[in-house]
């Protein structure tokens, strides 16, 4: 979790020039259409994840970040394209100023450095879901409710999860299977047993009394046994 103390973009989507202290606080943006809400979230996202989902991902056709980053003043001057913010990070108890330009997004620049604020900001990269667009929250609205959970997967960029989770249950079943499997074995080799040593059940006292102690019958039966008539395991002598 980070708190934005302030942000400014300069020359970003269709904003020329703003800095709004923020102070670690809540926001919201209003004005009427076209005024550029979209430009401030968009900023947010571009300097704390390096992107903008708005541009990018399924059904953005030939929109790109590196085309439609920068105002369309400066798209021949991407690298003037930028965005600042000062962020608090609690965990770390510090203050971190944090700038991408349109024409490196990847180029996360932070003053000062360190390899612990950086972590921070790759935890943000790989989680660019910050960032909600009103399409984003009209598609989850109207998802099919079976098919919602996978939209949610989606916009939070747990597809991967999904994936684990197929994978895993895959395992679990192969598992069963095989557990069903080993158990009908076990099963049908202990009929076998009871009927070859002639006992009602193969509890262990059974088995070592028919094993330790045969009746006149039983031996008759073993001998059949060994000489390889009736055993299943067809033991021969
Ligand atoms: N790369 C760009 N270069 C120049 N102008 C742009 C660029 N990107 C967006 N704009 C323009 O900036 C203005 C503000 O757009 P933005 O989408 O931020 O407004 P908004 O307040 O979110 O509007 P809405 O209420 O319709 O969602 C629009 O006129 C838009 O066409
Ligand atoms: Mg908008």
């Amino acid at each position: 979790m980070i708190k934005v103390e302030s942000l400014t973009i300069f020359e970003f989507r269709g904003i020329r020039e703003l800095t709004l202290s923020l102070n670690r606080k809540n926001f919201a943006v209003c004005g009427p259409n076209g005024t550029g809400k979209s430009g401030v979230v968009d900023a947010l996202e571009f300097v704390l994840a390096g992107t903008i989902s708005r541009l990018t991902g399924k059904g953005r056709g030939d929109l790109s970040v590196k085309v439609h980053g920068a105002h369309v003043d400066f798209q021949e001057a991407p690298e003037k394209a930028f965005v600042e913010a000062v962020v608090w990070i609690p965990s770390l108890n510090k203050t971190v100023m944090a700038r991408r330009t349109v024409k490196a997004p990847s180029a996360l620049k932070l003053t000062p450095d360190s390899p612990e604020a950086r972590a921070v900001f790759r935890q943000l990269e790989a989680h660019p879901e910050i960032a909600l667009s009103r399409r984003e929250i009209i598609r989850f609205v109207l998802a099919e409710p079976g098919q919602r959970a996978k939209d949610v997967q989606a916009l939070l960029k747990l597809d991967e999860l999904e994936l684990l989770r197929t994978r895993l249950q895959k395992i679990a079943n192969a598992a069963e299977s095989t557990r069903k499997r080993t158990v009908t074995d076990r099963d049908t080799a202990g009929v076998d047993l009871a009927r070859a040593m002639d006992i009602a059940a193969t509890t262990e006292p059974q088995i070592l009394e028919a094993a330790n102690c045969p009746s006149s019958d039983d031996l008759g039966h073993s001998a059949k046994f060994r000489s390889g008539g009736s055993g299943p395991s067809g033991v021969r002598g």
